[in-house]
């Protein structure tokens, strides 16, 4: 059970790149297509992970974050709702099953790995999420899984995530370091 249905083929050959893979494609492709897959996707995600592990999630506003983020909730079987809180910049969801919590970030407001260590995460006996965390967040663990979720090509600037359309999107997962071994 430690390695990720995910890793595929890519723990090679994302070892020359550790630490700067945000934009990597070198990981495993899945094109998701719409919001109940991707709720899909994080529960099957989800049911990979156990305590002490750490999930990066890349995307721009409205890419559908939160909404994996929800499917790995429903996996580990925390107490939801998993939301996007406006002033919180981290929320615990505790497990219900007896298994670790659901620590659920969003940095888009964190400044610095100072304001990061004032959260003061359980990383040890967590399952990390973190929303906006790239760059920042790695520096916690030596292991992490690097999900970036892409809009397709042409959709245009204008979108609205308050509109919401069901469309594409297309999720690359990078594991990195020895837990994805
Ligand atoms: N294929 C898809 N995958 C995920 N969400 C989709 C998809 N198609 C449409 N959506 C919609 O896009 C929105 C994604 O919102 P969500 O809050 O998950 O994004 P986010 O990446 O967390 O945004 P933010 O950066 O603002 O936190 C939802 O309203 C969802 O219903
Ligand atoms: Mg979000």
């Amino acid at each position: 059970m430690s390695r990720s249905p995910f890793a595929g083929d890519a723990g090679e050959s994302t070892s020359g790149a550790a630490g700067d893979a945000g934009e990597s494609t070198s990981g495993t492709q899945r094109v998701v297509g719409g919001t109940a897959e991707m709720e899909a996707l994080g529960r099957e995600l989800g049911a990979t992970l156990r305590a002490g592990d750490l999930v990066v999630l890349t995307g721009p506003l409205g890419a559908g974050k939160t909404t994996l983020t929800r499917g790995i909730g429903e996996a580990l079987g925390v107490r939801g709702p998993i939301t996007s809180p406006t002033f919180v910049l981290a929320r615990t969801h505790p497990s219900l099953v007896g298994g670790p919590d659901l620590v659920h970030v969003d940095a888009y407001r964190l400044r610095d790995a100072v304001e990061l260590d004032d959260l003061d995460i359980d990383y040890e006996r967590s399952v990390v999420v973190a929303e906006w965390g790239h760059g920042l967040i790695e520096a916690e663990s030596d292991s992490w899984l690097d999900v970036v979720i892409a809009r397709p090509e042409g959709a245009g600037d204008d979108f609205d995530p308050a509109d919401a359309p069901e469309e594409p999107r297309t999720v690359t997962i990078t594991p990195h370091g020895p837990r994805w071994a």
